[in-house]
């Protein structure tokens, strides 16, 4: 007989237990230690396929499993996604130039529990827009982790963010959103960035779920190149995302991704 590991909502939210909370630590512990440790390398004249090399080897120094290879014919530990690629950037021999900016996501198991996370670096000098943009992107996801409490709805957190990146006149992805994790990488419910107050599931202590908005200078409007993964803003506008794993407790959030050098918000340098 299988392990009772909670219960599931009428939504199909996984309600976890006060255990779960320490797996979910270590995994995204290390998928943020790894974060960390890539930030000094991204450098212009280095690759993205480098760049998720030495992610590689550190998924595997650590004993971890990367979650992406493998997962729908993905073959890399990470995406990497540079300018105006929105997000799913495959690594590859692309060499960065001074000024790019780039989302790095890792997503890792340990003890079978996964930890998700992404967030913004730049080789080189950072452009006034494009740090604006960081900026605002990386706000959003901390406004809309502080919509996450017990009897919010998933509705309230899309709000949250979707108001505030509108006021600094940006846009919100629609296509991609966050969603369920824990045992699985992707389980009910889909975390939209975007939507209207009191609307969607309620939450509840013990979901752990992903909050990773995708914010773009230009149009919200994305399409998917040939090679069925790479994700890019039709206006060709730079985009940006950050995304962090959390749990809900019995008075807010608790974030299972933190940095713990302190590297996770854009002004670390
Ligand atoms: N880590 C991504 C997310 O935030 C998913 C990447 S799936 C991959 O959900 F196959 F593209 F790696
Ligand atoms: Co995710
Ligand atoms: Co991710």
């Amino acid at each position: 007989m299988e392990a009772f590991h909670g219960r599931l909502t009428r939504d199909g939210i996984r309600i976890h237990q006060k255990d779960d909370y320490a797996g979910m630590h270590r995994a995204g512990d290390l998928a943020a230690r790894i974060l960390d440790d890539i930030a000094d390398h991204v450098v212009p004249g280095a690759t993205t396929a480098e760049l998720d090399e030495r992610i590689t080897a550190m998924v595997e120094a650590a004993g971890a499993t990367s979650a992406t290879i493998g997962y729908r014919g993905y073959q890399h530990a990470s995406c990497i996604s540079v300018n105006h690629v929105v997000c799913h950037g495959i690594p590859s021999t692309k060499v960065l130039k001074d000024g790019d900016i780039l989302n790095i996501d890792v997503t890792v198991i340990v003890d079978g529990w996964f930890g998700d996370t992404s967030r913004m670096f730049v080789a080189g000098h950072l452009g006034r827009k494009a740090e604006r943009l960081i900026e605002v992107t990386h706000d959003a996801l901390m406004i809309g982790i502080e919509a996450v409490r017990p009897g919010n709805t998933f509705g309230d957190i899309g709000h949250a963010i979707q108001t505030y990146v509108e006021a600094q006149r940006m846009s919100v992805v629609r296509d991609f959103c966050g969603h369920g994790l824990g045992q699985v990488f992707h389980a009910p419910p889909n975390v939209l960035h975007y939507g209207r107050p009191g609307t969607g599931p309620v939450l509840e202590e013990g979901m752990f779920f992903t909050i990773e908005p995708m914010v773009n200078l230009g149009r919200p409007e994305t399409k998917v190149l040939s090679d069925d993964w790479t994700a890019v803003t039709r206006d060709k506008s730079l985009s940006a995302q950050f995304e962090h794993s959390v749990g809900v407790t019995s008075d807010g959030a608790e974030i299972f991704t933190l940095s713990p050098a302190g590297r996770f918000h854009p002004t670390w340098r």
